[in-house]
């Protein structure tokens, strides 16, 4: 089992807490940037020997590509690699992006799961977040994909946002779950440095939640889509009837990927590599065969430590036999491990460890816990 990442670099515009890799003025050189994509997939094409389960289309926004620079990744995928019949093919979409005609394209050439970027419902938060659409576009957009028949949708709410009540939160989340879709990411605001965001919050202009308030909409959040039948299956993520990102599940669990284009990482299960997060150096390098990667084996404490991380995060857990590979625990780890399970925060099954409820709210300090330098 094996999947592609592809990271589109480009967005209209910045949403003032973003600080992933994109570029607001790409059209100059959008075409050299496919071409260098569709060569790079060319150029790995003997990384992988299994069936491709899973292609990911991540940014940035993927939802700005044209028709025919979707069809031209694709079809370089399909022409260069082994792909399953029932592969999974994620579109990120953003609202402002979403019309009849661009569903029923992606629905004919492929796309068989959207993740539409609906953020807030709140006409306020879409505007300090300077998002390129209306509050209410988000939910029109799911209505129309649903309308058009995509069945596997899921949509990326954010809380802990300034001023944001616990009422309106448990508003937001009623309105996801009335919208009938079956799988919700929800990511707590990080303040990420050298963004709008950060600027505003370092001189006073926004006051984001507290940990405090960011814990109670988290506990909100995960009693209430409980009751509604969705699975919290990842900390911020939540499904319905088994609908997981299989494509995200597969990094949670170690699976093989390769990333492509600027800032994209891959994993073999050894080594990991860094694309660079450079849209013209890229596209540059992969058209002069110029170095665009850096290339990190990782050590066995890696290894270890990328097992709790991910590990943790999840309801499969961190796999016995995955650290068995890797070392024992130490003694001090062994005591640091009963500690948790006393307090409660870690249950150990047969094959595996995983968080509980209380576990879950500490999920990132837990597994750092047991880091090893
Ligand atoms: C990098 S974006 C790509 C998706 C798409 N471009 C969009 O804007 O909807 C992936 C998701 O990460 C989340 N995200 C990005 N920056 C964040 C931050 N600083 N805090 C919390 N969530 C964030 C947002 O929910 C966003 O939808
Ligand atoms: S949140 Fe999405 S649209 Fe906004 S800047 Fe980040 S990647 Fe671009």
């Amino acid at each position: 089992m094996a999947g592609i990442y592809l990271h589109i670099p480009f967005c209209k515009q910045r949403c003032t807490y973003c600080d992933f890799h994109f570029s607001t003025s790409f059209q100059s050189y959008r075409k050299d940037l496919i071409a260098a994509l569709c060569k790079e997939i060319e150029l790995r094409k003997t990384e992988i020997n299994e069936h491709i389960q899973t292609i990911y289309f991540g940014g940035g926004t993927p939802s700005l590509l044209e028709n025919s620079e979707l069809v031209l990744i694709l079809k370089t995928i399909y022409f260069n690699f082994s792909v399953s019949d029932n592969i999974e093919i994620t579109l990120e979409a953003n609202p402002e992006d979403i019309d009849s005609e661009r569903l029923e394209f992606w629905k004919t050439h492929g796309i068989n799961r959207l993740s539409i970027g609906l953020q807030s419902f709140k006409e306020s938060d879409i505007t300090w977040m300077n998002r390129a659409h209306l509050a209410s576009d988000g939910e029109k957009a799911v209505r129309l994909a649903q309308k058009i028949g995509f069945e596997n949708i899921t949509v990326d709410l954010i809380y802990g946002l300034p001023q944001l009540t616990i009422n309106e939160w448990q508003n937001h989340l009623e309105r996801v779950v009335n919208l009938g879709i079956p799988h919700v990411s929800a990511y707590c605001l990080t303040v990420e440095p050298k963004t709008a965001l950060h600027h505003q919050v370092k001189h006073r202009q926004l006051i984001t939640a507290n940990e405090d308030e960011q814990s109670e909409q988290f506990e909100t959040m995960v009693a209430y889509l409980k009751s509604q039948g969705f699975e919290h299956y990842e900390i911020s993520n939540f499904a319905k009837n088994e609908c997981y990102s299989k494509h995200n599940s597969s990094y949670w669990q170690g699976v093989h990927y390769l990333g492509i284009g600027p800032s994209a990482h891959s994993f073999n299960g050894t080594e990991r590599r860094w694309n660079i997060a450079n849209n013209s150096v890229y596209y540059k390098n992969v058209g002069e065969n110029e170095s665009w990667f850096t290339i990190e084996k990782l050590t066995n404490n890696e290894q270890w430590n990328e097992l709790f991380l991910t590990g943790l995060r999840t309801k499969w857990g961190v796999s016995k036999s995955a650290l068995a590979t890797i070392d024992t625990f130490t003694t001090s780890e062994e005591k640091l491990l009963n500690q948790y399970k006393q307090k409660g925060d870690i249950k150990e099954n047969e094959t595996h460890y995983t968080l509980s409820e209380s576990g879950k709210l500490q999920a990132d300090g837990i597994a750092s816990a047991f880091f090893r330098v």
